[in-house]
């Protein structure tokens, strides 16, 4: 299970305004990617143009031997029934309590009977912790609730590819580390596909199998977890340790006084690689591998204090 996306030499733009160009990555089936970058460098466009719902300029983005990127309108139609989305606010209708909004895809694309919409609801609802909150209205409930409820109705289709725009911002440390949890058990679970757009340093981090970066119009690094945590590549270095020293200023670049303005000394020491998140359901992930595996096979030493149990509990994960 889970489907694997080949994009290669991918770019987009709007009228003559480029977004990213050249965009090669491949996402394995049934890992988890984060997606990094910062705001506005065209993540949320990356994610719709997997789905097929923008079309890139040139490049293409095959998924199970189809190029969605120029594939007639039928055929996409029938790959989107591949994919989850969980869009950045949960994308609930308002006015429908949460039974109804997470039965709304069945109800839509399958020809499923009332009663085995509400088989199909109930385990989902249980799946992200959410039993007996079906006859709330999406106002009544809290920020964390809403994203799980967002979560229930993207996989009510039984995705083979879950794409998470922003599943943490706007929540709290604790119900950040609460659905983090939720997703690392839900991939093992279900063993599809998940890319996870995200601004929180430690849901990168920790979560992910791969990690990749958008900067400046292109992508700078995509590759397993361990490679960009122990990465020297200036803004890969700056943006996953969330320094202030590098190359990446307040509005994207820094000029060139900045720049010099800043010496290696200024430079903090990388800080210690985490454990990854485990399942807590005692499946193993899909690609699970002895922590410092891809350190050891590349000759990096990881930076001192790496894959200490006891350090990467306090921070969160
Ligand atoms: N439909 C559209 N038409 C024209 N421009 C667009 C469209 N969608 C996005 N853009 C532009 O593309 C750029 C990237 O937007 P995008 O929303 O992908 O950024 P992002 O990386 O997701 O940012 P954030 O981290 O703030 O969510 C922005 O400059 C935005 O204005
Ligand atoms: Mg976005």
């Amino acid at each position: 299970m889970g489907v694997e996306i080949k994009v290669e030499h991918l770019t987009k733009s709007f009228g003559k305004q480029l977004i990213w160009g050249d965009v090669t990555l491949t996402i394995p089936a049934g890992e988890i990617c984060v997606m990094l970058g910062p705001s506005g460098t065209g993540k949320s466009v990356f994610l719709k143009t997997l789905i097929g719902l923008l079309k890139p300029d040139r490049g293409s983005v095959i998924i199970e031997g189809t190029d969605i990127a120029t594939c007639p309108e039928r055929e996409l139609y029938e790959i989107r029934k591949l994919f989850g989305v969980l869009f950045q606010d949960g994308a609930m209708f308002g006015s429908m309590n949460l039974y109804d909004n997470i039965a709304f895809p069945l109800r839509e694309h399958t020809k499923k009977s009332e009663s085995e919409v509400r088989d199909v609801v109930m385990e989902k609802l249980d799946l992200v912790g959410l039993l007996g909150t079906e006859d709330k209205l999406p106002g009544e409930i809290s920020g964390g609730m809403r994203k799980r409820a967002g979560l229930a109705r993207a996989l009510v289709l039984d995705p083979e590819i879950v794409l998470f725009d922003e599943p943490d911002s706007g929540l709290d440390p604790v119900r950040t580390s609460f659905l983090n949890q939720l997703i690392v058990d839900l991939n093992a679970q279900i063993d599809a596909t998940f890319l996870i757009v995200t601004h929180d340093i430690n849901t990168a981090r920790t979560v992910p199998d791969n990690i990749g970066l958008l900067y400046h119009k292109h992508l700078a690094m995509f590759g397993p977890r361990e490679m960009l945590l122990s990465s020297e590549e200036p803004v890969v270095r700056q943006f996953l340790n969330a320094q202030k020293v590098g190359p990446i200023g307040m509005s994207e670049e820094k000029d060139a006084d900045e720049l010099a303005a800043e010496s290696d000394q200024d430079l903090p020491a990388l800080p210690p690689i985490p454990m990854q998140l485990e399942p807590s359901n005692g499946i193993p992930r899909r690609s699970q591998r002895e922590p410092g595996a891809w350190c050891e096979e590349n000759g990096i030493t990881p930076p001192p204090g790496s894959f200490d149990q006891n350090m990467s509990m306090t921070t969160g994960a």
